[in-house]
């Protein structure tokens, strides 16, 4: 049977570094919700079979989003950090989807995520023993800081990448993955770390600097911007 590809949004966070009376997945962006810009994304897309989506078990806004009632998402309780939202969801797919399918676990914050990245990305993968996430190499010289705040060294910058979402691993392997991290007390902050600390080597495929995470007030003008400059504006209002 060929492998299936599923969704996975983490979406249960709080927003606290966004500082909003709502969490920041359910602030305005361009007339709609952040997160219907995030999953609006993935249920267009001909290949992705479902959405498995973590909400904070009191979450009061959800239902009042364009896709709560879709046909393919599900809805699931995240858990006190990303990585047990993460979890929840994939133990919730495991219940249709195939162990071997795979799972692409995208932040309800990155509004902005372009098609063709997405398309890119999965492109890379049928013949990927592991996985891989979108990424961009780093632009600004990186510095170790010291706990009094000076430089301890700079940290030379060929290597380093930003780590973005979609993060695409094969079911069976993530679930296992996150829950050895888990049972470690490792509180990873994204997904291809989990894997990594079982020794393997997720794949790095290069995508676009607007696909940020929506994280400070300022970053809400920004993604505004970038749906506008992706001509996403006309088509979807
Ligand atoms: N997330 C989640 N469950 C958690 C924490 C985060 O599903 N317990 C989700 C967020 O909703 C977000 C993504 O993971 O879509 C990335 O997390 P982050 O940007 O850190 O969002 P928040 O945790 O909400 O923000 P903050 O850290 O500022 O509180
Ligand atoms: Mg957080």
């Amino acid at each position: 049977m060929r492998a299936r590809y599923w969704a996975v949004i983490p979406a249960a966070g709080v927003g606290r570094r966004m500082g909003a009376s709502v969490p920041k997945q359910y602030l305005d962006l361009a007339g709609r919700p952040v997160i219907e810009w995030s999953l609006g994304l993935f249920l267009e897309h001909p290949q992705i079979s479902g959405v498995s989506i973590a909400l904070d078990p009191g979450d009061r806004f959800w239902p009042r989003t364009a896709f709560a009632d879709h046909s393919r998402v599900r809805r699931v309780d995240g858990g006190s950090e990303r990585c047990h939202s993460v979890l929840n969801a994939l133990d919730l797919l495991a219940q249709e989807a195939d162990a071997a399918d795979w799972v692409l676990v995208h932040d309800a914050a990155r509004p902005c995520l372009r098609r063709d990245d997405l398309d890119r990305l999965l492109a890379t993968l049928p013949d990927h023993p592991v996985g891989g996430l979108l990424g961009m190499p780093v632009r600004d010289t990186m510095k170790q800081a010291m706990e009094d705040g000076g430089i301890g060294r700079t940290v030379p910058r060929d290597t380093l990448w930003h780590a973005f979402t979609p993060q695409v691993f094969r079911l069976g392997l993530l679930r296992r993955a996150l829950r050895t991290a888990l049972d470690q007390d490792r509180l990873v902050t994204d997904d291809a770390a989990a894997v990594e600390l079982l020794g393997l080597e997720p794949m790095l495929v290069e995508g676009h600097a607007d696909n940020i995470k929506i994280t400070r007030p300022e970053d809400l003008p920004l993604a505004d911007f970038y749906l506008r400059q992706q001509g996403r504006l006309h088509r979807e209002r």
